[in-house]
């Protein structure tokens, strides 16, 4: 059934004289404002402002909170970008005024909680990464990603070296090469095997002494540990070169491997995916780096520092890249990244990662069936499968499943990424579902895949927009309300829309 709640805009819904506050008589002079404002600051005419009572505007913005799917809601096994559910106590405890009100140009000792917080978690961080230095300040994964290669390329700097290769892998995250490029680097693409793993080969072909980095994600974007990394790593180190691990997927590995020991010289972390933090996305979370002693001196500055019983921010840092962000960094997410590993401890986050990996699989050994996972019978916290034989044979498409799940109360895994994959359709369950809920997702995908194509090609059926042209929404967002009012409107970004061409936004 459709879903009818009112997707109406408040312009579409104001009626004239409607109000939802009434300000008391003036109990002062009155004096015009063109008395009081520069005739230049002032409008012809008051704005169109939508008229509406309070009860009105409430609905409007809860039913349209509502029509959001979270992980608060539903299901939401989205592979590599996953957004893990957060305890709601980690919150509150970030929200707290002797957190959430402190201003860091408050002297140093009304800080001194806040920073025994953030050295503290500095100090967690660099334990779980088996990396000795560390720095809060990015804002997101792919923040700590351009950080750390900021890092690099001060150090190869400092040496005198001119080193200008970032290799990555063809199965990275997009954010790997992209940040490559922005710090300034050549990116080279070295080949994944049809195992879903580095090609060794390859690998060692295109390793030179201009390797400034290696960027590799490991367990990987297949869900794979790779097997040869501590060889991968040695090869790099022997030409001069530095390891950095995309810690996206930590959340296989908490206290079973660190990334130090492995042979990396450089991190991030995805609180989002990890420890409890609303996502990154490249802006308003979380991504602190974790990095060798010998890059410690370029790590972002201020860092806090001990001295004695007393902490300190120590801006004193000459050979540092400086600031990439304010500060420490958005503090009220690394609260919430602290309280998470608090509350769980070194075993809790062990078994954080167990329960992650185990429900991967549980999941994969049941999906693995109808929908084919070409690399591998067994995964670490995500697996790939592909609907390239069901596209091929029905004409049923990864998207198709994705957008018919929606029907269905779950939201999409994530589909096309990575692009080694055909057809592929990335699902990661983490560790906080249970199996009731594995099930009745595996099951529901089988039975997806026996529908009639036609009505998979239309899904979903059940929101109030079916297949949003996604690229041109992003590129081409409708955001401000057009002077022809409802009819200029609604160039709803519609898939149908832009095949028959219909209006195009204003730019
Ligand atoms: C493997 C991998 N690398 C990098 C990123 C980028 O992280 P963020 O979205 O926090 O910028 C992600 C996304 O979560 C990811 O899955």
């Amino acid at each position: 059934m459709k879903n009818s709640r009112d997707t109406k805009l408040l312009f579409e819904l104001s009626e004239a004289g409607r109000r939802a506050h009434r300000l008391p008589a003036c109990d002062v002079p009155e004096r015009a404002v063109s008395e009081l404002l520069p005739s230049g600051t002032l409008a012809n005419r008051p704005p169109a402002l939508p008229e509406l009572s309070e009860p009105h505007v409430v609905r409007h913005f809860v039913n349209l909170s509502q029509l959001n799917m979270s992980v608060d809601t539903h299901f939401y096994p989205l592979g590599s970008c996953t957004m893990k559910y957060n305890p709601k106590r980690n919150e509150r405890i970030a929200a707290m005024p002797g957190f959430a009100d402190l201003h860091p140009y408050q002297p140093e000792e009304t800080l001194q909680g806040m920073l025994q917080l953030l050295y503290e978690l500095q100090e967690y961080l660099q334990e779980i990464s088996g990396l000795p230095a560390c720095s809060l300040q990015p804002a997101a994964g792919a923040h700590g990603e351009l950080t750390a290669l900021w890092v690099a390329s001060a150090y190869f700097r400092d040496r005198g070296e001119k080193r200008t290769k970032v290799l990555v892998p063809d199965s990275a995250h997009g954010t790997n090469p992209a940040s490559a490029t922005m710090a300034g680097f050549e990116t080279v693409t070295v080949k994944t095997t049809p195992a879903g793993i580095l090609d060794m080969d390859d690998f060692h072909r295109r390793l030179d002494e201009r390797i400034a980095v290696f960027m590799i994600t490991n367990p990987n974007t297949v869900g794979i540990f790779e097997p040869k990394m501590r060889e991968i790593a040695d090869a790099v180190h022997e030409r001069g070169g530095l390891v950095y691990l995309d810690g996206a997927n930590m959340n296989a590995i908490l206290g079973i491997a660190r990334p130090g020991d492995f042979g990396a010289d450089m991190q991030h972390y995805n609180p989002h995916k990890t420890f409890s933090g609303p996502h990154g996305g490249g802006g308003p979370g979380a991504g602190p780096i974790c990095v060798t002693q010998k890059l410690a001196p370029y790590l972002p500055a201020p860092i806090v520092v001990k001295n004695g019983d007393r902490y300190r921010i120590d801006y004193d840092r000459p050979k540092s890249i400086g600031r990439v962000r304010a500060f420490f960094g958005n503090v009220g997410v690394l609260v919430r990244a602290y309280c998470y590993i608090r509350t769980h401890g070194p075993d809790g986050l062990r078994r954080v990662s167990e329960n992650a990996v185990l429900n991967a699989n549980y999941l994969l050994s049941r999906v693995k069936h109808f929908l084919p996972v070409p690399q591998g019978h067994r995964c670490m916290h995500e697996f790939v499968a592909s609907a390239a034989r069901l596209k091929s044979e029905k004409g049923i498409s990864a998207m198709d499943l994705a957008k018919r799940l929606l029907d269905f109360g779950f939201h999409a895994p994530t589909v096309y990424f990575p692009l080694t994959v055909k057809e592929s359709i990335m699902v990661e369950p983490t560790e906080t579902e249970s199996k009731e809920m594995l099930d009745a997702f595996a099951e529901t995908l089988f039975r997806i895949t026996e529908e009639d194509a036609d009505l998979l090609h239309n899904a979903p059926h059940t929101t109030p927009i079916s297949r949003p042209d996604e690229v041109r929404a992003a590129r081409q967002p409708t955001l401000a309300w057009p002077e022809g009012g409802v009819g200029a409107a609604t160039q709803i970004n519609d898939e149908s829309e832009t095949t028959r061409g219909g209006q195009h936004p204003p730019s």
